[in-house]
């Protein structure tokens, strides 16, 4: 609450004497607004800023609990206190629910009511900045869970903020462990469908004629086997999002029969005459190229097309290192809460060399990377001998010291490295070693010497 800007606090009694009593108490500290019925709380509420309404309960017209809900309902509701002569706990529990903060009965105690206010407003104003803290934990380093501030995560966010309002087929690309399910979810959970359902299928799983029962429901005696009538996963889909993963693995007939339901949005079950239409969203996943598999006759061209409305694409984690501090940050904090260890940090090497390392997994292997750290870790600081050898081996240094020279590690080190790295790459040749670094011979010259380098 700004020191200068008063809270406001609205009260709504019948009761003259006592609605009067009570503004002379407050209006010291508070700006009071007074309404004696339901009604004219309404109007004010809606015409003015109100941090705290104290309402009577038993009032002719609206009563107190109508008026807290209708009060709860605003988009920056007050906090609300209900004051009572009918005090019971069947009251208390029911102004809980319609989004009380409080309760006080009649008679007033005012030294209480104040501290009741007080706490009210403390407890609206970290309800606030909790939900401001949320959203710039969010602008800054990802979107739902989804950790990331490299600008190809920053505009992948945008893209998915734009398209989670619509209906649109979005389909996710990007090799494995990059985090495409976690997009799907994050499409769903931003969209206008939150509360429905949101339903994921991995198609590589099964066999066509499998696949095609489980997507869209069987009859009674469809097939062998199929003794009981039932719903696939677009019909549990319906009012909500249906995540089909591995999309790239379908055969072509089951390619037929999806194209069908994205372009008719309905079906029938198997061994089923019934046509059921229903109102989902479709979002698709592959770590393959779609684009070749069609070029190459083995993806049908016009349901790539269905599919790839909107495309999101997500990089490898080799692409964005600069992601990867942010990662190890919260991976370190999970796994060790997860595995009940004490590990607080990484040093600063350790994370340079994760950072140095080519990551095929991507994410995933980094987390498990972490998890299987953080298990064996026996202080509460895992250092450069807590990352597993393959790491370090596969790791190359020379790369970090082009995405953040001087900040990853010393400016002489990142210096030395390139160095080190021209030299191999032109064969040992020092003028055009120099060349590709952009410094004058004489210079390299003279760092060699400085980094006692002059027998490479
Ligand atoms: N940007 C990220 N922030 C936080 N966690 C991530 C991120 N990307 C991926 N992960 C985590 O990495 C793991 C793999 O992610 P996910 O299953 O979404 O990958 P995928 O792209 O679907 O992989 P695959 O192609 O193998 O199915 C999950 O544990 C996920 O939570
Ligand atoms: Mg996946």
């Amino acid at each position: 609450m700004p020191v200068n800007n008063r809270p406001t606090i609205l009260i709504c009694d019948d009761d003259r004497p006592q609605r009067e009593g009570l503004q002379r108490a407050l209006q010291d500290r508070y700006d009071v607004v007074l309404a004696d019925e339901a009604s004219k709380a309404y109007a004010i509420l809606e015409s003015q800023p109100v941090d705290v309404l104290l309402t009577d309960l038993k009032m002719p017209g609206d009563d107190g609990m109508k008026l807290l809900r209708r009060a709860s309902s605003l988009g920056s509701p007050p906090v609300s206190i209900m004051m009572t002569a009918y005090g019971s706990i069947d009251n208390a529990v029911e102004a809980m629910k319609a989004g009380a903060y409080h309760y006080v009965t009649k008679p007033v105690n005012l030294d209480e009511l104040e501290i009741v206010i007080a706490r009210a407003l403390k407890s609206r104003q970290i309800e606030a900045e909790n939900v401001n803290l949320h959203e710039q934990l969010d602008q800054k380093f990802g979107l739902e869970n989804i950790i990331g501030q490299s600008p190809a995560m920053l505009s992948m966010f945008d893209t998915v903020r734009q398209v989670a309002a619509s209906r649109a087929t979005v389909l996710v690309t990007g090799e494995t462990g990059t985090g495409k399910e976690l997009v799907a979810h994050a499409i769903h959970n931003l969209s206008p469908r939150k509360a429905g359902p949101f339903v994921a299928v991995h198609a590589a799983a099964l066999p066509t004629a499998l696949l095609e029962s489980e997507l869209f429901g069987h009859e009674r005696g469809a097939f062998t086997g199929a003794v009981e009538r039932r719903a696939g996963r677009f019909e549990l889909a319906d009012g909500g999002t249906i995540f089909l993963d591995e999309v790239g693995e379908l055969e072509p007939a089951m390619q037929v029969k999806l194209l069908r339901v994205l372009e008719e949005r309905r079906f029938e079950r198997l061994g089923g005459t019934k046509t059921i239409e229903v109102d989902v969203r479709v979002v698709t996943a592959t770590n393959r190229n779609l684009k070749n598999l069609v070029t190459e006759g083995k993806f049908r061209d016009d349901l790539f097309y269905r599919l790839s409305v909107v495309t999101v694409n997500l990089p490898p984690l080799r692409e964005r290192r600069e992601d990867i501090p942010l990662l190890i940050n919260a991976f370190v904090r999970q796994c060790s809460e997860e595995n009940e260890k004490p590990v607080r940090e990484m040093t600063q090497e350790a994370v340079n060399m994760l950072m140095a390392y080519d990551w095929p997994g991507n994410v995933r292997e980094l987390r498990n990377t972490i998890e299987q750290m953080v298990v064996l870790a026996r202080g509460d600081r895992l250092t450069l001998r807590d990352v597993p050898l393959p790491i370090r081996a596969g790791a190359d240094l020379t790369k970090i010291a082009v995405v953040r020279p001087g900040v990853t590690m010393t400016v002489e080190e990142a210096e030395r490295q390139l160095i080190v790295q021209a030299l191999k790459d032109t064969g040992g040749n020092r003028t055009h070693a120099a060349d590709k670094i952009g410094m004058s011979r004489r210079t390299l010259h003279r760092k060699l010497k400085q980094y006692h380098l002059e027998d490479l």
